[in-house]
């Protein structure tokens, strides 16, 4: 498992990378500067997640990691179309007045004093854009859609690298013919949200086992396997799939840099094989959390709700609540299938321990027979 810059690992070489380790960038405060920092220093890559964020947070966190590290790092963002941003039409806005109206309940059990729905649903994608490309990050990493070819000629210019996330081998095409450096296969075991890019129905929910190997098979991009993957075993499995490289998230949300809320860590430490869901219900875009009385009592309202971004909005404020209150109860813990397998431990010790564990399982699986 060990490489260097004269690694045959074309990870590895693409980004400049001791290990194709990838700590996933995870929006909502999970990705702090010093775990990212920890994470490139130890040889992997680090990536803020920062979908979430300002333009201005997210100067600061790059600003914030190169105080830490001189090492490559990766900035996350979710690809929205900019009329997504805000209820531009009637109709849009008629359907969030009415989902916030259902959520009242929820508002009224947290004492969540809101006068009407956000004016503003996100963050804007093109202004968070603009300074990963001003601050000529070492790599840009995104999900929810494939970058447009206008911005990856711009960041091969600017020599900044790029990583796309498919949940399907046609997303995967998609993403290889616009041009990205690397492919990230999110399989359905995946904590957080579903990559699946818009306009595509219900996720077709592959599993990592079957997604990686098809994606595999079908680009020329190096593929880096992703969801439920916790442990050397994991990794070795990913590699015999096709995998160059593993992209992990929950692993590194128990870390002790990360940013993760106490009552978030807590439920990962302490979940079982049976505690994830799948919901629609919380952000409008399907993603998998610890189940919580906030999933459940959203998910039968789940028709009724608008999509993504708007319905993240609509429960920003319960879920802020919920977490200031250190009530679990309400809040979205993302996490992937495989979170029993999480470990509490820093980042440092995390990745010297998945090459450890990977160098064993890849000597003792010389052969089948
Ligand atoms: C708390 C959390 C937040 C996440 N946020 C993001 C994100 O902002 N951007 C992204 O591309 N993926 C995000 N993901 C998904 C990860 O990129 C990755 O696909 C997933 O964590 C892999 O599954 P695992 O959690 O079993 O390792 C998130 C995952 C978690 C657990």
């Amino acid at each position: 498992m060990q490489t260097s810059s004269k690694s045959t690992n074309r990870l590895c070489r693409l980004f400049q990378l001791e290990y194709p380790i990838i700590q996933a960038g995870m929006a909502g405060g999970t990705t702090t500067p010093a775990l990212v920092a920890a994470v490139s220093e130890a040889g992997g890559l680090g990536t803020l997640g920062a979908g979430y964020m300002s333009p201005e947070a997210i100067r600061q966190a790059i600003r914030d990691i190169r105080e830490l590290t001189a090492r490559p790092f990766a900035v996350n963002l979710f690809i929205l179309q900019e009329p997504e941003r805000a209820p531009g039409e009637a109709q849009q806005r008629a359907q969030a007045d009415s989902a916030w109206h259902l959520l009242a309940p929820l508002r009224e059990r947290l004492n969540v004093r809101e006068d009407g729905p956000p004016a503003v649903w996100s963050e804007s994608y093109r202004d968070q854009l603009a300074v990963l490309l001003d601050e000529r990050v070492p790599v840009f990493s995104s999900t929810f859609d494939a970058p447009g070819t206008d911005t990856l000629a711009e960041c091969t210019r600017l020599g900044i690298r790029t990583i796309g996330t498919a949940t399907t081998v046609r997303e995967a095409l998609l993403l290889q013919q616009a041009g990205v450096d690397a492919i990230v296969a999110q399989g359905a075991e995946a904590g957080g949200h579903r990559g699946t890019f818009p306009g595509e129905g219900e996720p077709p929910l592959i599993g990592t086992m079957a997604l990686v190997p098809q994606i595999a098979d079908s680009v020329q991009v190096p593929v880096i396997a992703s969801g439920g993957i916790m442990d050397g075993r994991g990794i070795a499995a990913a590699l015999a799939l096709g995998a160059e490289g593993v992209q992990f998230g929950t692993a590194f949300l128990t870390c002790t840099e990360s940013g993760a809320h106490p009552a978030h860590k807590a439920a990962v430490l302490g979940s079982s094989d049976e505690s994830t869901m799948l919901s629609r219900a919380v952000s409008g875009k399907y993603a998998r959390g610890i189940r919580s009385r906030l999933l459940e009592e959203l998910e039968p309202l789940a028709g009724q709700l608008p999509g993504y971004p708007a319905q993240n909005a609509l429960t920003q404020e319960i879920r802020r609540a919920a977490a200031k209150a250190g009530n679990p109860d309400y809040m979205a813990m993302w996490a992937g299938q495989a979170s029993p397998l999480a470990l509490k431990t820093t980042a440092a010790e995390l990745i010297a321990r998945l090459i450890g564990e990977a160098d064993q399982v890849l000597s003792r699986l010389q052969r089948f027979t």
